[in-house]
């Protein structure tokens, strides 16, 4: 008995506890298996996300943020998640991939997609929930969930209209533009009026935490906003465009006034009115993603230096507080949502990791992106698998399994990889 336990122990005692990983941890990744394993990995995104669009049982157009129903239960359609999920799917039929990268559906098919999430959408607008359109998540029959949660949330608005506008553009090139005006236009406006209106109001941040003032819920709001007063002209209304424009310099100097001069820093969440109240250092990747889900042309330019300095500030912060950092130190840090976070204990995730690879890829820098690209393939499973989570004690995928953000995350930083850093051919 005595021994027994002895023994086991010792085992203990020697391999520690295990890490998840699938390369050997001592030798330097290469850069071959990492282009090998993101041409899979991009199959196998794609797939995922398919599957996490209109199950059994849904209407048709609901996006499961993830297949899990306990633990968390992420059975719906939220606002926000869904509308960054089209977007890959947007990009695909606007035809802005790279010619090396093949599409795997047909324009007819990417089309279905989008008009069933316009249905889905317009079936939501139709309900009025708890804050009408500031609702941020819907049961997969279209009707608002109406447990107790984080609301308003006014990111998930814009977002939304951000795409539909998009797709009316596209729809316009097709020739179609009668078909944009009668069928999207009243979707994207619905979106529009009610970012217009809530402009300068807080709401509840992306990640579902404080009401307040963020940097990313103003920056897609500016963006919506832009475009959208581009499409109110075009359909003829003027007044409802000049509106839309000056809420967009609205929330274009809301958003400037994140940027801390002293500390040369974003500081993403001010005036906190309610929610969590641990959250002290305002630094935050959502931060990032706010430029990554706008489009460029923005008054700040993707290399900018705040910005630069806060994912330099995170970046130290996840290094040193996330044991996975320094027990697998060969690899570029994990990264998670900022550093006070207690949400599961407050890990590193995917999709924030995958933010990191994305914008160094934007900007040409493939060497950078790569090592970040390494850390996510290190952490997904044998056959692909992203959850939301990682570990930050041993790497184990925590959280939502199979989280559709953690594959589009990966499937636009891929496509920049592509895009922006390399001639060569993706090879199938
Ligand atoms: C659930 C939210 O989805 C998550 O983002 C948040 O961190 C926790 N609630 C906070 O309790
Ligand atoms: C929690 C995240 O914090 C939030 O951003 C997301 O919308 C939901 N999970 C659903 O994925």
């Amino acid at each position: 008995m005595h021994i027994r336990i002895f023994s086991l122990l010792f085992l203990f005692m020697t391999t520690g506890v295990a890490i998840a990983g699938t390369g050997p941890s001592d030798q330097r990744p290469s850069t071959e298996d990492l282009e090998k394993w993101m041409v899979k990995e991009r199959r196998f995104s794609e797939r995922q996300i398919l599957r996490n669009i209109s199950p059994a049982g849904s209407r048709f157009g609901a996006v499961l943020a993830s297949p899990s129903h306990e633990d968390p239960d992420y059975y719906f359609h939220w606002v926000r998640d869904s509308a960054i999920t089209m977007d890959v799917w947007m990009r695909q039929l606007e035809g802005s991939y790279p010619d090396s990268m093949p599409i795997h559906l047909t324009p007819v098919q990417l089309e279905v997609l989008l008009w069933d999430y316009l249905s889905f959408s317009e079936f939501n607008q139709g309900l009025h929930g708890y804050t009408g359109i500031g609702e941020p998540r819907y049961n997969v029959d279209g009707t608002p969930n109406m447990l107790p949660w984080s609301r308003p949330q006014n990111d998930g608005p814009a977002l939304r209209a951000s795409l539909f506008i998009r797709f009316a553009q596209y729809l316009a090139l097709q020739g179609r533009w009668e078909t944009a005006v009668r069928v999207v236009w009243p979707v994207i406006r619905r979106d529009l009026d009610y970012t217009a209106t809530e402009v300068l109001k807080g709401s509840f941040d992306i990640w579902e935490e404080a009401k307040g003032d963020h940097f990313y819920t103003r920056v897609v709001n500016r963006a919506a906003l832009v475009s959208g007063a581009k499409l109110a002209a075009a359909t003829g209304e003027a007044a409802l465009s000049a509106w839309y424009s000056t809420q967009a310099s609205i929330a274009e100097s809301l958003a400037l006034a994140h940027l801390d001069a002293s500390k040369q820093l974003i500081v993403e969440n001010t005036h906190r009115e309610d929610g969590l109240d641990y959250k002290h250092g305002g630094v935050d990747t959502a931060s990032l993603l706010a430029f990554l889900h706008s489009p460029q042309e923005w008054f700040l330019p993707l290399n900018n230096s705040f910005l630069f300095n806060t994912m330099g500030s995170l970046e130290r912060s996840f290094a040193s507080i996330y044991q996975i950092n320094q027990r697998t130190a060969h690899l570029a840090p994990a990264i998670g949502r900022y550093p006070e976070d207690r949400y599961y204990n407050g890990n590193p995730w995917f999709l924030t990791t995958l933010a990191y690879a994305e914008y160094f890829y934007r900007l040409g820098d493939r060497i950078k992106g790569d090592e970040y690209m390494q850390r996510v393939k290190y952490h997904a499973d044998a056959s692909g698998h992203m959850s939301e989570q990682l570990s930050r004690e041993n790497g184990y995928m925590l959280s939502a399994r199979d989280l559709t953000w953690s594959y589009v995350a990966f499937l636009t930083a891929y496509e920049a990889r592509v895009k922006y850093t390399s001639l060569q051919k993706e090879v199938e």
